[in-house]
């Protein structure tokens, strides 16, 4: 079995090359002139099973993600499983409104074409495996956040919202902590309000575990909620680090004391490395040997 890492994931793909003691396919990945992708694959492939690692956001890594599996098939791989560290457009999941496509549906079924696994990390909810004509499962990052955060002397773990309170119960069981949620009401893409709700947080560490950071606007909003209700330290983090247009100035305006986030998406805040709970996973389900 060999690696194939896609641009989103050159690091996450090296880390669990060593982690597997298995060889990364050489690739050639340029675009054309007019911005379209082109995708060779140097190696001999042929009858091979393959581990390819890529996310599907933003929309180009999508087209990559795609061409590359069809390039593998093409080489003539024996199995592909395709890991899918960030699986983007994962948070429509269900008709909202009448007339709405059901993104993670339409990118699931493209996706399953031309692989014989799936495998992602904290989709945003469970059932969109489901949507997948192959099978898929999903890890969870939450063991690796949760020991990254054990020696934070943490007195309180929340989730944003009721809906994300079963993570963080895992998470405060690790820890050896409490854990609570809060009221999150989103108003629209940019907006976010948290109803007062008397957290019992005066002068505690508390840890906010959500599994995406995009706008930044829940957890600037969670921590400024905090803030009035006298919290001692304010530590924010997340799986996926979508940290889109300002986020990170809005995270350093109401300042906690750290931000933390896995390399699902590689950036400064990259401190939980998931190489090796990625690794485990493919060995224990034997799908890699
Ligand atoms: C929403 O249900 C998710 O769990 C996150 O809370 C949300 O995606 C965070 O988005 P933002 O950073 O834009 O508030």
């Amino acid at each position: 079995m060999r690696i194939i890492s896609g641009t989103t994931s050159k690091s996450i793909g090296e880390d669990l090359s060593k982690s597997l003691k298995s060889q990364i396919v050489d690739t050639l990945i340029k675009r054309f002139p007019d911005g379209e992708l082109y995708i060779r694959i140097l190696d001999n492939i042929q009858d091979e099973d393959i581990v390819l690692i890529q996310n599907t956001y933003p929309d180009l890594n999508l087209i990559e993600l795609l061409l590359m599996q069809d390039a593998i098939r093409e080489a003539g791989a024996n199995k592909i499983i395709t890991i899918i560290p960030y699986f983007g457009y994962a948070r429509q999941d269900k008709i909202f409104q009448k007339g709405e496509v059901i993104s993670a549906k339409s990118l699931a079924k493209l996706i399953s074409i031309n692989s014989n696994q799936i495998v992602t990390i904290d989709p945003h909810k469970e059932h969109i495996l489901d949507f997948f004509s192959i099978p898929a499962s999903s890890i969870s990052a939450i063991n690796d956040l949760s020991c990254y955060l054990k020696d934070k002397d943490l007195d309180l773990i929340l989730a944003p919202d009721k809906g994300a309170v079963d993570r963080v119960k895992n998470a405060a069981k690790i820890i050896n902590c409490d854990f609570d949620y809060m009221e999150k009401t989103r108003i629209d893409g940019y907006n976010i309000q948290v109803k007062p709700k008397n957290l019992d947080v005066k002068n505690k560490n508390i840890a906010i575990i959500d599994d995406i950071i995009s706008t930044g606007g829940t957890m600037a909003v969670s921590i400024n909620e905090l803030k009035k209700q006298k919290a001692k330290k304010i530590y924010v983090s997340c799986t996926h680090g979508l940290f889109i247009g300002d986020a990170i100035r809005k995270l350093n305006s109401v300042k906690c004391d750290e931000i933390i986030s896995t390399d699902t998406i590689l950036t400064q805040f990259s401190k939980v490395k998931l190489a090796n709970t990625i690794s485990r996973f493919l060995k224990i389900k034997k799908l890699f040997d």
